[in-house]
Formats: C-alpha cells, sequence, structure tokens
C-alpha cells in the first residue's frame, strides 16, 4: 500500500469539479485539448499577483522581483528549487539552461522552425498525423524553399513503421525528424527511442512534439537521446499560455553573436527585452541561453504555477497516471466494441488495441446528421467531449477526401468524436458518457 492520495481526495483538489449544471456535476472529457487546474495551481496565480507581482530579478533588482526569480530560477542558499529546475529534473534534462519557456508547443515548435539554420535541400519527415502546430510552420518554410516536407506511412495496424521510415531517412537528406510523440488523434505513442537511434545513425536530429506524451508518461529525455522535445502546461494541469522548448545544449548556442555559431545551432527568431547583453545603435549580443530565447516580460505567474503543476504530477506519480488512463481506455473500448463494434458506422481511429492508445479513444460515427452529438452530450448530462478534426486536417482529408466536411447527400454525412481522460476520472464517469451516448444514438434512430 502506499500513502498517496485517493481519487476522490485527488478530485477534492479540482475546484471545476464541484459545479454543477441542472443539478448535475461536469464530467469532463477533453482532457487532450486543456486539462483541468487544481488547487494548488491556481493559488499560485493568485499568491504571484498578490504578493509579488512584479517583473523578475532578471530585471529589477528589488524585493518583489526576487521573490519572483526565486520561484523560477531557484535560490541555492536558501534551497529553494525553481520551476526551471523542477521541469528540468521532471524529463531528466541534463540541466536547466535546456529549459526554454514558450507560450505553448506551437510556440517551442515554431522557435525550432525558424531558428534552425537549415539548407536549401534539407528534408523535414514527419508522419501523417501530424498537428497542424507541427505541419504548418515546416510547409511554411518549404514555401521559402528553405526546406523539403516529406513524410513516413504508418503499417497496416496504423502503428509506427520502423522499416518504412529507416529508409526514408536513409534515402532522403533528412536534417531533421519532427513527430507527434503521443498522436491527439489516435493516442498511440511512436517508438521514440528507435526512432531517435536510427535517424542519429543517419545523421538526422529529431524533435518531439509530447504534447499528449509529457502529461501522461514518463518521459526522459537522455535516456531517449532526443534533441528536442515540446510540451504546453495546459495539458498537464498547469497555467494556459505557457510551454516549454527542451533543446541539448549544444543546438542551444553559446556565442554572443549567432554567426559565430556551429552550424546546428537554433538562433532566436524573436528578439528584444531580456535576451541581449549589450546593443549599440548597430549591434547587439546575445545573452546565454535560456534568457536569448525568452524575450519581453515573460508570464511569471504562469511560469511560476508550471512548476506547482509539475510537482503535483509527481505526486500523484506518472505510473500510476499511466496505469489509471489504460485502464479506462481498456473498459471503453471493450464497450463500444461491444455495443457499436458491428454497425458498420461506428468505428475506432487508430490502432484498434486500448493499450495502445493511452488516454485517448477517438471513434467515428458515418450515419445521416452525424455532427452535433459533442453539443447533445454536454445539454443532456453535462458530458464534455471533442469533435471535428482537431487541428489535424491533413489526415482526415487524406482518409476522407478533401470535400468530406461538405458532404453532397445527408446520408453521407461522418464526423468523429475525441473522448480523453487523464488521472482524476473515473469509470463512473466513463459509464455516464457511454449512457448519454446511448440516449443520443437511440433519439436519432441510429441504434
Ligand atoms: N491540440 C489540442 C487538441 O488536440 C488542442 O485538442
Amino acid at each position: 500500500m502506499d500513502n498517496r492520495k485517493s481519487i476522490e481526495e485527488v478530485r477534492a483538489d479540482f475546484p471545476s469539479l464541484k459545479r454543477l449544471r441542472k443539478g448535475k456535476p461536469p464530467i469532463y472529457l477533453d482532457n487532450a485539448c486543456t486539462t483541468l487546474a487544481p488547487g494548488q495551481v491556481i493559488e499560485s496565480i493568485r499568491e504571484y499577483y498578490t504578493e509579488y507581482p512584479s517583473c523578475s530579478g532578471t530585471r529589477s533588482r528589488h524585493w518583489f522581483a526576487q521573490e519572483v526569480s526565486e520561484r523560477i530560477e531557484g535560490n541555492t542558499r536558501k534551497g529553494l528549487k525553481g520551476s526551471r529546475q523542477i521541469i528540468a529534473e521532471f524529463i531528466n534534462a541534463g540541466s536547466e539552461k535546456e529549459i526554454i519557456f514558450t507560450l505553448n508547443t506551437t510556440h517551442a515548435i515554431n522557435t525550432v522552425a525558424l531558428g534552425f539554420p537549415f539548407q536549401p535541400g534539407d528534408v523535414v519527415l514527419l508522419t501523417d498525423k501530424e498537428h497542424n502546430s507541427n505541419l504548418v510552420p515546416w510547409l511554411k518554410l518549404q514555401k521559402t524553399g528553405r526546406i523539403k516536407v516529406d513524410f513516413t506511412a504508418p503499417n497496416d495496424q496504423d502503428s509506427f513503421d520502423l522499416d518504412a521510415f529507416e529508409r526514408k531517412v536513409k534515402t532522403n537528406r533528412v536534417k531533421l525528424v519532427s513527430m507527434a510523440y503521443t498522436s491527439n488523434v489516435t493516442g498511440y505513442t511512436i517508438p521514440a527511442k528507435e526512432i531517435i537511434k536510427i535517424a542519429h545513425q543517419y545523421g538526422a536530429l529529431v524533435l518531439l512534439d509530447g504534447a499528449q506524451a509529457v502529461p501522461h508518461q514518463t518521459v526522459d529525455v537522455q535516456n531517449l537521446d532526443v534533441d528536442f522535445l515540446t510540451f504546453s502546461l495546459h495539458k498537464m494541469c498547469g497555467p494556459r499560455g505557457v510551454g516549454v522548448l527542451y533543446g541539448k545544449k549544444e543546438f542551444l548556442g553559446q556565442n554572443p553573436h549567432e554567426e559565430d555559431e556551429a552550424e546546428h545551432v537554433i538562433a532566436p527568431a524573436i528578439l528584444g527585452g531580456g535576451t541581449v547583453a549589450d546593443s549599440t545603435y548597430h549591434s547587439y549580443t546575445l545573452m546565454l541561453p535560456p534568457d536569448r530565447f525568452e524575450a519581453g516580460v515573460q508570464n511569471y505567474p504562469a511560469q511560476i504555477a508550471a512548476g506547482v503543476a509539475i510537482q503535483y504530477l509527481q505526486q500523484i506519480g506518472m505510473d500510476r497516471i499511466r496505469d489509471h488512463e489504460t485502464s479506462l481506455n481498456h473498459f471503453l473500448t471493450k464497450e463500444l466494441i461491444h455495443r457499436y463494434g458491428d454497425t458498420g458506422w461506428f468505428r475506432i481511429i487508430g490502432p484498434q488495441a486500448a493499450s495502445q492508445r493511452g488516454g485517448i479513444l477517438t471513434f467515428e460515427v458515418k450515419r445521416p446528421n452525424a455532427v452535433g452529438i459533442a453539443v447533445e452530450l454536454s445539454e443532456k448530462n453535462n458530458v464534455m467531449i471533442r469533435d471535428s478534426v482537431f487541428c489535424v486536417h491533413s489526415y482526415f482529408n487524406k482518409m476522407f477526401g478533401p470535400e468530406w466536411t461538405r458532404p453532397i447527400s445527408h446520408s453521407d454525412h461522418r464526423m468523429v468524436y475525441r473522448v480523453s481522460w487523464y488521472f482524476y476520472n473515473t469509470i463512473e464517469e466513463c459509464q455516464a458518457f457511454l449512457e448519454t451516448l446511448d440516449d443520443v444514438f437511440k433519439e436519432r434512430g441510429y441504434i
């Protein structure tokens, strides 16, 4: 037995779970989009604004600024750990200097896309299921002629095909492999360690978009040997508007001038206050990383709360989070397949085995008027899930054809729905989702 909090105690930490609408509590199953925030995180934000609402000690030298800095950068003399170090330890980075605060995952990926010194002809290799945040920045670079974007295809089970991947890396001039560690559509986690090993063998670097992975499993950047990792705190019980770019030290720079850096170093794309050590009317010198990548006054309360959120997750335990999510996925998958599996109009997207889909279950409904089910679930029983394409338009356009959202006839309707949970969700909530979905299907005459 351990002395960790029970699920009831955990749920009591989340004020939003105490809300009632029409006398009923929320059933929040949209965690792949944004997770709920526990009181501890909310309190840290309140504390910033009420106790020390100033900039940090990198700008000003006063009392409030020192208090802000202590919470972000720590204070060894006082034995205080700052959120940058908490994050570094959470992903086992070699140093907190490898942790760059960004706005979110999108911003972190763009930081690499805009800053990496690609040479014309370099290839950036993606999967077929990338979020727009890990597709469009590369397409934009391709338009300028700086890179070529290529894709590696999945195998028949919609899992990662390591052989096909190796062929791509071997026969193309792949400079960077940039992939979602866990897909926000299917919940499938790619074999990152093998991918990185193969990529490095052929001289390519690897960026993992960890937005759906870091909140749900232990991620060890040194063990993976990954070059860049990105994630967002709003998907891990943290504040909105703050994310992380982890980069190996050797790729973040060490010279005061970008032009003196080695050819694989990313240059800061956005410059201004906090990023430079000195400037004249004609020139400037850069701060060392991470500062050179954190331009302007930062979102200090969110950076502080990021550390609080991560400590909260550590208290719950990442292995426990993973196990809980997998067990709910087994339950939901079994029930949904049992109920609708042989109807011909209901289909789980991605690998069929629940064990391969973490805390995500996405399904397609191919029936007349298949839209609007998410709204009905919310209206009927406060069940919150997400519908549509989850910012992965490219994949659904490939699967369903480019005009699929504008079907010619009513009977050609199809819609995709995603249920995604976290450690605070219960089997009873999953049951309520199933029952409400069943009611909606009955009312629509689907069953
Ligand atoms: N990327 C987030 C999602 O999948 C917003 O919902």
